[in-house]
């Protein structure tokens, strides 16, 4: 991964460039990054704050094409798990994952991950996993109603962390989680995220088409969502969608 790299000083979402280098003909692996984004795009329709030079905003491209589109929210699992040891590795900070990718240290959001699939006749031609971490913001670069939730690496270390470091060890871990994923399947994947997890065996609320629900969460399903249970005793599964603690 990482051996086709666009650099851009500002870019509206890095999103967008793969999606121009896909069109010109990339490969499985390609990366692109920026310094900033000015339209950069989180979950669930959400601006993704992106200020010059403190941050890792990038994309990676996956081309998985052996893989049926119900099992694409592994992908995300795995691109989770990939960062989160990423990070481990580098800061020694004891980051967790949110279900479904939030990155969290002390209960504050420091990365998040956008995966974005290209359906074509109802199988996967591509998918775009953009990468965000909060590495050197100051409490200053953030909007005070984010600084409730959202924090940094180095605001959680106390140091700065280096940047290229980081995007190499996120590479590298990307491409070694892929490859079990791709030769071993989603079992040995599953065991890494349920191991850095802090969404399992406890009480969460989500809001669902159908309104708000709180349940138990019980354990990821061999498609990667979550499986909740319901005080009445029934299984209701999360495909997607965020989930706050209770
Ligand atoms: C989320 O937690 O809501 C996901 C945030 C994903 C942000 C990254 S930054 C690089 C890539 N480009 C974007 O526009 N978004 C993703």
């Amino acid at each position: 991964f990482g051996r086709q790299i666009k650099y851009s000083e500002e870019v509206e979402s890095t999103q967008l460039v793969i999606q121009q280098l896909v069109q010109a003909g990339a490969e499985e692996g390609a990366l692109a990054l920026a310094e900033l984004q000015t339209a950069g795009r989180g979950r669930l329709g959400r601006v993704w704050h992106s200020p010059k030079g403190k941050g890792l905003w990038f994309s990676v491209l996956l081309k998985p094409e052996w893989l049926n589109l119900a099992d694409t929210p592994q992908l995300t699992l795995l691109t989770a798990v990939a960062v989160c040891r990423a990070i481990r590795a580098v800061t020694s900070l004891d980051v967790g994952i949110k279900w479904p990718n939030d990155l969290l240290v002390g209960g504050k959001k420091i990365g998040g991950i956008l995966l974005e699939a290209s359906v074509e006749n109802g199988s996967l031609r591509h998918v775009i996993a953009g990468i965000g971490i909060s590495v050197n913001l100051a409490p200053e670069d953030y909007p005070a109603e984010l600084l409730e939730k959202a924090t940094s690496l180095s605001i959680a270390a106390g140091t700065k962390i280096d940047r290229a470091a980081l995007l190499n060890r996120i590479l590298t871990e990307l491409e070694q989680v892929y490859a079990l994923y791709r030769t071993e399947g989603f079992a040995p994947v599953k065991l890494l995220w349920e191991a850095l997890t802090v969404s399992l065996g406890r009480r969460i609320s989500s809001t669902t088409a159908q309104g708000p629900i709180e349940g138990f969460a019980e354990r990821i399903d061999d498609h990667g969502a979550l499986s909740l249970r319901m005080d009445d005793g029934s299984v209701r599964i999360l495909y997607s969608g965020d989930i706050d603690f209770r």
